[in-house]
C-alpha cells in the first residue's frame, strides 16, 4: 500500500450481506455468516495497517424488526462468535467494546457480550467497538435524559461523554459497503466531521485491497473542519 495518512478511528457500515447471498441463490443467513468472517479479516487488516480504533455496525435497532427467522440466524451467529468460537475474537488482539441497547437482547447473548468485554478489558493498543442493537437517535435521547436526570446543562464536551462512545475520538472515516448512500442511524452525532466513503462492493466481498483503496481515498481528502486553507485565502 502507498504511504498514506491513516484515520485514527475507522468505522464500517457492513451492508449488503443479504443481497450478496441472494445473488448466489443462497439464503440471507449465509450472507451474514460470510459477512462475520469478513469482519474479522477486515478488522485484522485495519489493525495490521496501524489503525488503532475500529467500529463496526453489526446490528441496528431497526434490524430487529426483520422476520424472526433472520433475526434468530443473526443471534445464532453471535452465539457462535461470542461463545463457541470466541477465540476468533481474541485473535484480533483488541479490547472489545459493545455499543448499543443490550437490554432488549436475549439474556444469554447479553451475558456473552458483557463477558467478551470483561475478557478483553486488559488488552491495550487496539480497540474494536461492535455496535449491536444500536441506534444513534436513541443513543442521543438517552444521553439527553441522563443530562436531565443529573439536573445539569451540558456543553459539547460533557454531552459527548454521555454518549456510548464516551471519550473516544470521533470516527475520522466511515466506510459503507452495499451501494446505499446513507447512514441508517449510525453515529449521527459523532459523524459531524467524518469523511464518508461508499463502496458498491457487498460486505462479504469487501477485500483487503478494497480497504486499502478506501484508505488511499481518505488520505487524499482535505479535512477543513469549517476552516479555510491558507492558499485559498
Ligand atoms: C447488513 O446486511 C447486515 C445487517 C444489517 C445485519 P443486510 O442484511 O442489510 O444485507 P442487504 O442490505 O439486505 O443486502
Ligand atoms: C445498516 O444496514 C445496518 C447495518 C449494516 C448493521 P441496513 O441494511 O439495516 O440499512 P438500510 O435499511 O438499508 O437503511
Ligand atoms: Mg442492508
Amino acid at each position: 500500500m502507498k504511504k498514506v495518512k491513516l484515520p485514527a478511528h475507522i468505522a464500517f457500515i457492513m451492508d449488503g450481506n443479504g443481497r450478496w447471498a441472494r445473488r448466489r441463490f443462497r439464503p440471507r443467513g449465509y450472507g451474514h455468516k460470510m459477512g462475520v468472517q469478513n469482519m474479522f479479516k477486515v478488522c485484522a487488516h485495519c489493525f495490521h495497517l496501524g489503525i488503532r480504533i475500529v467500529t463496526v455496525y453489526a446490528l441496528s435497532s431497526e434490524n430487529l424488526k426483520r422476520p424472526k427467522e433472520e433475526v434468530d440466524e443473526l443471534f445464532d451467529l453471535f452465539r457462535t462468535y461470542f461463545s463457541r468460537k470466541k477465540e476468533k475474537m481474541f485473535e484480533l488482539n483488541a479490547k472489545i467494546n459493545i455499543l448499543g441497547d443490550l437490554t432488549a437482547l436475549p439474556e444469554d447473548i447479553r451475558q456473552m457480550l458483557i463477558g467478551i468485554m470483561e475478557d478483553t478489558r486488559g488488552i491495550t493498543g487496539n480497540l474494536l467497538n461492535i455496535c449491536v442493537n444500536y441506534g444513534a437517535r436513541s443513543e442521543i435521547v438517552r444521553a439527553v435524559n441522563a443530562a436531565v436526570s443529573y439536573g445539569r446543562f451540558v456543553d459539547e464536551n460533557s454531552f459527548k461523554n454521555l454518549l456510548t462512545t464516551g471519550g473516544l475520538p470521533d470516527p475520522d472515516f466511515i466506510v459503507r459497503t452495499g451501494g446505499e448512500v446513507r447512514l441508517s442511524n449510525f453515529l449521527l452525532y459523532q459523524a459531524a466531521y467524518s469523511e464518508l466513503y461508499f463502496s458498491h462492493k457487498m460486505w462479504p466481498e469487501f477485500s483487503r485491497r478494497d480497504l486499502e483503496r478506501a484508505i488511499e481515498a481518505y488520505s487524499a481528502r482535505d479535512r477543513r473542519f469549517g476552516n479555510v486553507r491558507e492558499e485559498n485565502l
